[in-house]
């Protein structure tokens, strides 16, 4: 496939933007390659500068559930668009899509706009902070928050692809109040609250975490975590950013009903903008200013084109949208792991509704950082480059998640497995 094209823009990007692209996953570095240049994109199908057609598995990340340019998305953002691009002020925008947000989080009472995942994030930590008046919080090994400073510990995404446990710029001071915990272990959230369980404002968690790879938690590990944080007036942070709106229950908190004290989220409920969003009970928002002290603010929070293609997206998922990335995402399982087994391949597809993963092993699926295999970037790079070749675009990192889109069709799905098999056989 020729994207000499996309290799000449890359070259010229390089002397422009670090390392030529501006978010580091972007980066083909983890498998060897050089960036792909899109051009346009529909439904699932990316074009890029050479003219080639690419079945789109990243989805930008995923926000696109409805797939790339979807007409409804557009055309609300493009009509909202002659009135204005932002405010900076209130309107029934906001209005309606914090009432489509609390329909699917119903513990919510209250809804906070931000522009980013990371924004929403951070700004639960200090809300949390501000109203349990304590500064220590826990994170998990392998989840990833944003590039939010206090909770860049052993984080995964970008992270994990480039073997960095933290980094520099972060003030230690900053660090000293995160402490780190692994997924799934019982014993030591324990002994972690009961050496600070009255200094803990409150835990972080990915519930589905989906940065390094896709480590599916058990409800009862959460249910323990959500425990912990009652006994000790610790509050729940449930970060929702990728799994948010992925389940017909809102987030993977409602798909194994537990209840945080806080979501954050972002990506689906931008619809392809820049948005994120936290909501809570009233009890705890109403510390946020203008009503309370907590101080959290944003020049483009809550904009009439965000909240536009967000209310559009909303609206459009519907039971059977959920019930079609569910019969795709079983249709990708099944097809892709008889592959891998047909040539003997160490790898099989983790999988969770429109969300899944190339888990590197053939033993029981990783739901913890350190069961990943340490020659899973090697193996994954093999595959990545061959499906590319082949015109199937999965994101650039063995540790990075596929997206399914409402768009994509059966063939797109039945046609990677192919693609996978061609490449399987070509490696032997
Ligand atoms: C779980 C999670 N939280 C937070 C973020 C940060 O979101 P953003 O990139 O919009 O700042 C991401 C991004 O991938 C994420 O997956």
């Amino acid at each position: 496939m020729d994207r000499s094209n996309s290799n000449k823009l890359h070259l010229e990007a390089e002397n422009h933007l670090v390392g030529g692209v501006n978010s580091p996953v972007r980066a083909f570095k983890s498998v060897h390659g050089s960036p792909v240049y899109f051009q346009k994109a529909s439904g699932a199908i990316v074009t890029d500068v050479d003219g080639n057609e690419l079945v789109d598995f990243i989805q930008s990340w995923g926000p696109l559930i409805h797939g790339h340019a979807n007409s409804q998305i557009i055309d609300a953002v493009a009509l909202k668009m002659q009135n204005g691009t932002s405010f900076g002020a209130p309107h029934m925008g906001e209005l309606e899509l914090a009432k489509r947000v609390k329909q699917r989080f119903q513990f919510m009472d209250k809804v906070r706009f931000v522009s980013s995942g990371t924004e929403a994030v951070m700004s639960t930590v200090r809300l949390a902070r501000g109203h349990t008046g304590r500064d220590l919080i826990i994170k998990f090994e392998g989840c990833y928050h944003g590039h939010v400073d206090s909770l860049m510990v052993s984080s995964g995404s970008g992270l994990a692809t480039f073997g960095i446990a933290s980094s520099p710029g972060i003030p230690k001071d900053t660090v000293a109040t995160t402490l780190v915990a692994p997924l799934d272990d019982e014993e030591i959230l324990e002994y972690l609250f009961s050496q600070h369980g009255s200094e803990i404002a409150a835990a972080v968690i990915e519930p589905l975490p989906a940065n390094n790879g896709l480590l599916i938690q058990r409800k009862g590990f959460l249910s323990k975590l959500r425990d912990l944080c009652t006994a000790n007036g610790a509050l729940l942070i449930f970060d929702e950013v990728i799994s948010g709106f992925r389940f017909e229950q809102g987030g993977y908190g409602g798909y194994v009903g537990i209840e945080p004290d806080i979501t954050a989220l972002g990506k689906v409920i931008g619809g392809g903008l820049p948005v994120g969003a936290y909501g809570a009970r009233s009890e705890i928002m109403d510390k946020l200013s203008p009503i309370g002290p907590v101080y959290q603010a944003g020049t483009l929070s809550g904009n009439p084109l965000a909240m536009a293609a967000g209310i559009e997206t909303l609206d459009m998922l519907s039971e059977e949208s959920y019930q079609l990335l569910e019969s795709l995402g079983s249709t990708l399982e099944s097809a892709v792991n008889k592959v891998l087994e047909k040539h003997n391949f160490p790898m099989r597809i983790v999988r969770l509704g429109s969300l899944f993963w190339f888990s590197p092993g053939d033993g029981k699926p990783p739901n913890r950082a350190d069961q990943i295999p340490s020659n899973a970037g090697v193996m994954f790079a093999k595959i990545h480059q061959g499906l590319l070749e082949r015109g199937y675009m999965l994101a650039p990192s063995a540790y990075e998640i596929g997206f399914i889109s409402t768009a994509h069709q059966e063939h797109h799905v039945l046609g990677m497995v192919s693609a996978l098999d061609d490449v399987l056989e070509n490696l032997e």
